[in-house]
C-alpha cells in the first residue's frame, strides 16, 4: 500500500485478522514472508536493508477497541496525548498546544477533558483520548481495529474526518473489521 492510502483487512474469525495485525506492529516475529516498509525490511539489521526498530515503532501507531485499558492512570489525558511528540523533537509548548487541537478533533471539549484522568471518562471517551493520542505523533501508518464501533454516530464522523485529514498529510491507514460497510 502506498502513502495515504487506506487498506481494509476483513474477515471471518480466525481467519489471521488479530496474527497480522501483531506482525506489523512489530510484537511477533514472521516464521515466512517479510514486514516491508518505505522499501525496509522490519525485522532485518540495518547493515542487511532493514530498518531500526525505533524508528519504525515511531512511525506506526494502532488503535484498538479495548486499547484504552492500556491508558497511563498516572496521567491527565492532555498529559498522555503531549507524551511522546516531545521524545520525536516537538517542543513541550507546542506539543501541549497540539494535544488540545486534538483533544477538539475527537470532539473532547479541552476545557472539560484535558485535565482529566483516564478512570474519569467513560469507555466510549476513552477511546477518543485514544485515538487523539496515537494521532499526536503524526504516524506515517495507523494500524486501526474497529477505532469507532464503540462511539456515537456523530462523534464516528468527526473521528473519520479526522483520519481522512491526516491521509492528506500522508499517514496510511490499515483498517482491521468485520464490518464491510466500514471498511468501504
Ligand atoms: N499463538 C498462537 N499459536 C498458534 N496458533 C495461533 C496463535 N494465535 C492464533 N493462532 C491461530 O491462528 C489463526 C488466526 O488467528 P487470529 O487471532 O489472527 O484470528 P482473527 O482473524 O483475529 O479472528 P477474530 O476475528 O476471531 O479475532 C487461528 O486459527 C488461531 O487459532
Ligand atoms: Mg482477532
Amino acid at each position: 500500500m502506498a502513502a495515504g492510502e487506506t487498506l481494509g483487512i476483513v474477515g471471518e474469525s480466525g481467519c489471521g485478522k488479530s496474527a497480522t495485525s501483531r506482525l506489523i506492529m512489530g510484537l511477533v516475529r514472521p516464521t515466512a514472508g517479510e514486514v516491508i516498509f518505505h522499501g525496509l525490511a522490519v525485522f532485518s539489521d540495518a547493515s542487511a536493508g532493514g530498518i531500526v526498530l525505533e524508528d519504525y515503532f515511531r512511525q506506526v501507531q494502532a488503535v484498538f477497541q479495548d486499547s484504552s485499558a492500556s491508558l497511563n492512570p498516572w496521567l491527565t489525558i492532555a498529559e498522555s496525548i503531549a507524551f511522546a511528540p516531545p521524545t520525536q523533537g516537538l517542543g513541550k509548548a507546542h506539543a501541549v498546544k497540539r494535544a488540545h487541537e486534538m483533544l477538539e478533533a475527537v470532539g473532547l471539549e479541552p476545557m472539560r477533558f484535558a485535565q482529566r484522568y483516564p478512570h474519569e471518562l467513560s469507555g466510549g471517551l476513552r477511546q477518543r483520548a485514544m485515538i487523539a493520542i496515537a494521532l499526536s505523533c503524526r504516524p506515517k501508518l495507523l494500524l486501526a481495529g474497529e477505532p469507532t464501533t464503540a462511539l456515537d454516530a456523530t462523534v464516528q464522523i468527526k473521528v473519520l474526518l479526522l483520519l481522512l485529514q491526516q491521509q492528506e498529510l500522508g499517514m496510511g491507514v490499515i483498517l482491521v473489521t468485520h464490518d464491510l460497510g466500514m471498511a468501504g
